[in-house]
Formats: C-alpha cells, structure tokens, sequence
C-alpha cells in the first residue's frame, strides 16, 4: 500500500531544534523527519542519537539529514535556529542581531528548494522572527506562525495549578502579547470549567496571589535557563503540539504568535493571541471582548513587538 508519510523538517539542531526531532518521534506525530543544520557534525551526532531513540517510539521514524532545498517535500518545517548563549542578558532580544540575519538567509533557500507547506516558528523574539518568516517565504496568511504565548500559557497554567491544587485542564487561562517581557495575563478570560475567576476566587480555598502567578510565568524561563543554559522540553512539546494539530486538522485553539489584521485594532505584526489551528495553519485568529485595562496592557505588548520589528528591519538594512 503505498502511504503519505508525514514529513517534518527542523531548522537547527541545537538544543531545541534536537530536543523539538526527538518529541515529534516520542508523541508519534512524524513518521519522517528531516534535520538541516550547516554544522554537520552536531547534525550527523543529534541524527544517530535519536535513531537510537526509534526502538523506543510509538511508530517507526526515519531521521534523515537534509540541506535546505531537501526540506521542499516537508509538510510542516520548524524553525529553531539560533544561538540560545546570546540571551544569557535575560532578554530574548538579544538574539535578534544574530537570528534575524539567520533567518533572512536561510528561508529564501529553503524556499528556493520549492517549500509549500507550514512554517512553525520557535526561534527568538520570536513574533519579530516569525514576523520575517513570512515576508522571507512568501507564504499564504496563515501558513506562518510561531509557538508565540504558548509556552507560556503551559507555565501560566503550572503555576495556577501549583497555588490553587487544581489540575492542569480544569481551567483555561492563557498568555498574550510579546513572547518575552511584555506578555499579559487576560484574567477576565480565566475561568474553571466556566466558572469565572472572579467566582470561583471568593471561595479561599481557591485563592491565589496574581502577582506571585505573574512572576512565576514569566521568569520560568529564566529559572530554567540559569541553571542549564537553555530552555527545551517546555518549548520542544509545544511546538510538537502545534504540528500535530495542523497534521490532524484539529481545529483546536491555542494561543500562538499569529498576523494581526485588524484583530484588537492592531495590523502588521505578528504577535500572542488565541488562534484556530488546522490544516491550513492558523484559520482563525480568535478576538476576546478584554476590559479596557487588559486591553491597554495587550496594546502595549504590541507596542514592543512592532518596535522590535522596526529594530529587525534596521538590522537588515531596511
Ligand atoms: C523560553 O521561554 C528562552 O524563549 C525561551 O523558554
């Protein structure tokens, strides 16, 4: 019987690029994945250790090398190059001199190779990156999009589930805005099972201080960082999540790094919000009624990342 195999490309296979190959194996999301990193060496080392991992899989994968016009005949490619040292500052901005040129010369040579599928973006900033992505690819609206707020939703959601000892899938909270600093919590839109938090939050059992929630969230990455120099199985499961909602057309809603157009007044940049993820990428970005505070503090957010957009542009010579 002759079968579509589901391909997956991973653009650098650092720490996150490797630690992304490995979990599209283990969640048994791809049956063929394609590593293309120009260091050879580290790609031959990180394609025998995950073919040594393949006994241990759900299904069989192929791990192959491949070089950029290889990756035409992948459905989804997930980009993850960068150098994760340039962030040791504490700010994922500090990578962008270093991935925007990255990025600006490699998606025109993967595109040349003829590309038509999904790009995932993980690579930080990452809405600045995901935003070049799909000027570099030419891609259809939609078909370009980055892992954004998600890891961040997840490390919202561990410490709400921490403070108040409710299970992680029995509330929805998620994270907006920048995939760095200037991310916001949406509180209003936080509720369990449908019961609101300003509900469910008069009942001191279920208590919990925002603020301590806030700094949880968003320096968990750093936490992580300080100790091992990178930040991998968090970032790695969401992209690997991510894929296999466009490769099962779930039609499932996740806050990602998505294009605004006109969504909460705002156009031209990429950045965190709730998106209907399918086969077709991002099929609909998702727009909450916020109050007016939220509302200003999500502008902001957007503010930085249109800034830092700029700054890109500047940094190519634009
Ligand atoms: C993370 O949040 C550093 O962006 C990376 O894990």
């Amino acid at each position: 019987m002759a079968e579509r195999k589901v391909t997956i490309g991973v653009l650098g296979a650092g720490h996150v690029g490797a630690h992304v190959a490995y979990a599209l194996g283990m969640m048994g999301i791809a049956d063929v994945v394609k590593i293309c990193d120009p260091k050879e060496a580290k790609a031959v080392s990180e394609r025998q250790d995950l073919m040594d991992a393949v006994y241990f899989m759900p299904h069989r994968v192929d791990y192959q090398l491949a070089d950029y016009a290889s990756l035409a005949d992948c459905d989804i490619i997930i980009n993850a190059v960068g150098d994760i040292t340039l962030c040791a500052t504490g700010s994922r901005d500090d990578e962008m001199h270093y991935t925007v040129r990255q990025v600006a010369e490699t998606i025109p040579k993967v595109m040349a190779g003829g590309f038509d599928g999904i790009f995932i973006n993980i690579t930080n900033p990452c809405d600045v990156v995901t935003h070049l992505i799909a000027e570099k690819s030419g891609l259809p609206k939609g078909r370009v999009f980055g892992t954004g707020t998600l890891l961040d939703s997840s490390r919202l959601i561990s410490a709400i589930a921490q403070q108040t000892g409710i299970e992680h899938h029995s509330f929805n909270a998620f994270m907006m805005g920048e995939h760095g600093d200037r991310q916001m919590i949406p509180w209003s839109l936080v509720n369990f099972r449908g019961k609101p938090l300003a509900q469910m939050e008069k009942d001191p059992r279920f208590q919990f201080d925002k603020e301590a929630v806030r700094t949880q969230t968003i320096k968990a990455g750093w936490v992580t960082y300080s100790g091992k120099f990178c930040t991998e199985y968090g970032i790695c499961s969401a992209a690997a999540t991510l894929a296999r909602a466009v490769l099962h057309d779930e039609r499932k809603i996740f806050p990602a790094s998505v294009p605004l157009d006109g969504e909460y007044g705002e156009s031209g940049i990429f950045c965190g919000v709730p998106a209907l993820i399918g086969k077709n990428g991002v099929e609909e970005v998702m727009e909450y009624e916020l109050p007016a505070d939220e509302m200003a503090e999500f502008k902001a957010c957007c503010e930085t990342v249109r800034a830092n957009i700029a700054r890109a542009a500047a940094l190519l010579g634009k």
